[in-house]
């Protein structure tokens, strides 16, 4: 392929990925975003393969690596669990920044390329940068995943005088990176890369562990902004235009979308960028911060579930984690289509960090058919609780925590949240008392408006139906 055309390639593949991103940002077009996303990715990798910069011998290599990466990724796509999506893009991240710390050292001992002057220096800060970007996306995107699949503790580990620690590192990579650029040989070089890699991935480790457990939405945008940048950078190094864009769209729509999550949890995004963040004053480890609720539950059945949301005008029901582990959407929607038959007006409220993506519950019930206009926003539906007959809360806990607005000492203090005990009446359906994701405990279940349906999501929603039926 001549390289005009690899280039009018890459700049179809450009579009595709951006018509891509605006199809993605609403559930109606998604599929169709979906889609132009997969042919961007495909003419992409054909025009690389098949461009100018790739020789002959070179192709089975590159036909190797695909068969095998497209054989894990086809394995691990069909293995995993809906609820264990979140964990799965944190590797994939991961993987992202190993590529990007691979192709620096590379690009550094690869000689057949002769840099002079300027160009030479321009090269070797885009490694530099390049690596430095990848190892914290490699190391910090690890412990993003052992954090989300429960392999290591949600809560924070702060090391005294982390700031200074941090600052302190920044200080030597910023010397480390002179170093390497006045190095007279490749193995003085080497040495300064080494060391600012070793100090990038432990930084990296240390950025996410301060993290608390109910801030981690904030992290897995975050980490998905700084793939996008790490990819950017590689794009830099091998001077590859396309890897560049696709590069700076992940990046700049990660880090909208770490925005829009902070203003969603009422954090600091510039506290966030730096590390460290949700660990001082409210997100104090969970047994230490906030009053213990006190008060008696009041247990509810089934059929008497039943019967409430059979009398109730209006209803609400408000999904979270627990929905997706039970895979209760299919129920919910048939209890939604029995209802709206007999006239009650049932509309969902959707949390923006509801479960364990972003996104998450949009998914889950679209893949149910629920109707797009039924499912609104926490900010659309939250005023509407106090004309509420019955708010229906299944398997979501944090986000429906009273906590969050009556307890500055609660880890989740200032979060905003789904305020169904201003209903006439809550049911939450969980199977214990346990907490959440931000392991605190929650004053709505002892409130005296609300009821608890214990059991399985799922189960107790088919006994639901099955009582509405009758
Ligand atoms: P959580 O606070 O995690 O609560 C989920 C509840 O579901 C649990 O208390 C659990 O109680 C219940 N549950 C689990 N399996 C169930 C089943 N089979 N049937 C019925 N109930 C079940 O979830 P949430 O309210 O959706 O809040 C999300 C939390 O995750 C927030 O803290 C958020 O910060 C965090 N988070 C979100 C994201 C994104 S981007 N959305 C990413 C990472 C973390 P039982 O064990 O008693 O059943």
């Amino acid at each position: 392929m001549s390289s005009s055309l690899a280039s009018m390639a890459y700049i179809g593949a450009t579009i595709l990925f951006i018509l891509s991103l605006g199809g993605l940002s609403n559930p109606e077009t998604a599929r169709r975003g979906n889609l132009f996303g997969i042919i961007g990715m495909a003419v992409a990798v054909l025009a690389t393969v098949f461009g100018p910069r790739v020789t002959p011998a070179g192709i089975p290599w590159i036909v190797g690596a695909l068969v095998v990466g497209a054989a894990v990724g086809l394995i691990a796509a069909r293995k995993v669990q809906m609820t264990q999506m979140p964990e799965l893009v944190a590797l994939m991240h991961s993987l992202v920044g190993l590529a990007a710390c691979l192709v620096g050292f590379a690009s550094y001992v690869d000689t057949s390329i002769a840099f002079e002057g300027a160009e030479k220096a321009i090269h070797e800060v885009e490694i530099y940068v390049g690596i430095l970007i990848g190892a914290i996306t490699f190391s910090g995107s690890i412990i993003a995943f052992g954090k989300l699949s429960a392999r290591i503790g949600g809560k924070p580990v702060l090391l005294p005088g982390r700031h200074w620690l941090n600052l302190a590192g920044l200080l030597v990579v910023i010397w480390f990176g002179r170093v390497f650029l006045h190095a007279e040989t490749m193995q003085g070089g080497m040495t300064a890369l080494i060391v600012m890699t070793v100090i990038a991935l432990l930084f990296g480790v240390h950025m996410v562990m301060a993290i608390g457990g109910a801030d981690m939405p904030v992290v897995v945008s975050m980490l998905n902004s700084y793939s996008g940048w790490a990819a950017a950078a590689t794009g830099f190094m091998l001077s590859n235009d396309l890897l560049i864009v696709v590069g700076a769209l992940v990046g700049s729509s990660g880090a909208i979308l770490s925005y829009i999550m902070c203003r969603a949890m009422n954090r600091n995004f510039i506290s966030v960028i730096a590390g460290g963040f949700g660990s001082g004053g409210g997100a104090a480890p969970a047994a230490a911060g906030g009053a213990q609720p006190a008060g008696e539950v009041t247990p509810i059945s089934a059929a008497e579930t039943a019967e409430m949301l059979r009398e109730a005008k209006n209803v609400v029901i408000v999904p979270g984690y627990g929905m997706a582990v039970a895979q209760a959407q299919h129920t919910v929607y048939e209890i939604t289509r029995l209802l709206r038959e007999k006239g009650v007006n049932v509309r969902f409220g959707i949390h923006p960090v509801a479960g364990r993506m972003p996104g998450h519950m949009n998914v889950l019930l679209a893949e149910a058919k629920v109707p797009y206009d039924i499912v609104m926003e926490m900010d659309e539906i939250n005023d509407d609780f106090p004309d509420t007959d019955v708010a229906m809360v299944i398997g979501a806990n944090d986000i429906v925590n009273p906590a969050a607005q009556d307890d500055p000492a609660s880890p989740i203090a200032g979060m905003p949240v789904l305020e169904v005990w201003k209903a006439h009446h809550s049911i939450v359906m969980k199977r214990s008392m346990a907490s959440g994701y931000a392991g605190v405990d929650n004053p709505l279940f002892y409130k005296e408006n609300n009821r608890m349906l214990f059991g399985d999501a799922k189960k107790m929603l088919d006994e639901v139906l099955a009582a509405l039926r009758a």
